[in-house]
């Protein structure tokens, strides 16, 4: 068995990263309809409740107890509503390197949402978990994604091409990476 991250609650002033449940249900289905969300990820098109049903209550937890990440739901603390998600995959155990991948929710979007909550995970796999590198790779094309690396104090480290794949066809991946160095002082 390989090893897994245990199952966690993270906080900011105004977030709540936790895993999802059932009542995520409607509000993911919605975000991933979103046209600027199936642009930019290969989720199923249409994105159906049942697609979302078996993210929320199942998948998403099963990447978990597999090995391979943990994905959080966010929310905002004071409403409750499900903002967007962050979540960690293909995780390299041996290599102690993660890869993190986020979507906002279009009634979210423009806030430093998902800045912060990329932030607040790479700090935590960087600190108590003992991890020495969170890559993350955005299209060339999607300027809106690198922001969030950018905000989330990332640096860029170059163009890995033709290494993704979209709806509408193969794209060019920028990859940056945040590594320990990086969140010193803060
Ligand atoms: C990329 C994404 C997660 C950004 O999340 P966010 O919480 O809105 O991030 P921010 O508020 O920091 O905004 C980031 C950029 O989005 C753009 N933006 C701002 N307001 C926006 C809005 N209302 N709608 C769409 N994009 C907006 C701006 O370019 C902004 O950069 P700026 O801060 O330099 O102006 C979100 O646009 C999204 O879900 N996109 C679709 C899925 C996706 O691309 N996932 C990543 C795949 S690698």
């Amino acid at each position: 068995m390989p090893p897994i991250f245990p199952e966690t609650v993270l906080r900011t002033d105004r977030l709540l990263l936790r895993p999802f449940t059932a009542a995520d249900v409607e509000e993911t289905r919605a975000a991933c309809s979103d046209e600027l969300t199936q642009q930019w990820l290969p989720l199923p098109r249409p994105y159906t409740t049942e697609d979302a049903a078996a993210w929320c209550t199942g998948v998403s937890h099963h990447l978990r107890t597999s090995g391979d990440g943990i994905h959080f739901a966010v929310a905002d603390t004071d409403s409750g509503r499900l903002l967007g998600t962050v979540g960690l995959k293909k995780t390299d155990w041996p290599a102690r390197v993660s890869e993190v991948g986020y979507w906002a929710a279009p009634w979210a979007r423009g806030r430093g949402v998902m800045p912060e909550a990329t932030r607040t995970v790479g700090a935590w796999l960087l600190g108590g978990q003992g991890f020495q590198r969170l890559q993350l790779f955005a299209a060339t094309g999607n300027t809106a994604s690198q922001r969030v690396a950018e905000k989330a104090g990332f640096q860029k480290e170059g163009v890995l091409r033709n290494a993704g794949y979209v709806h509408s066809g193969r794209v060019d991946l920028l990859v940056f990476s945040l590594v320990p160095d990086d969140l010193a002082g803060n």
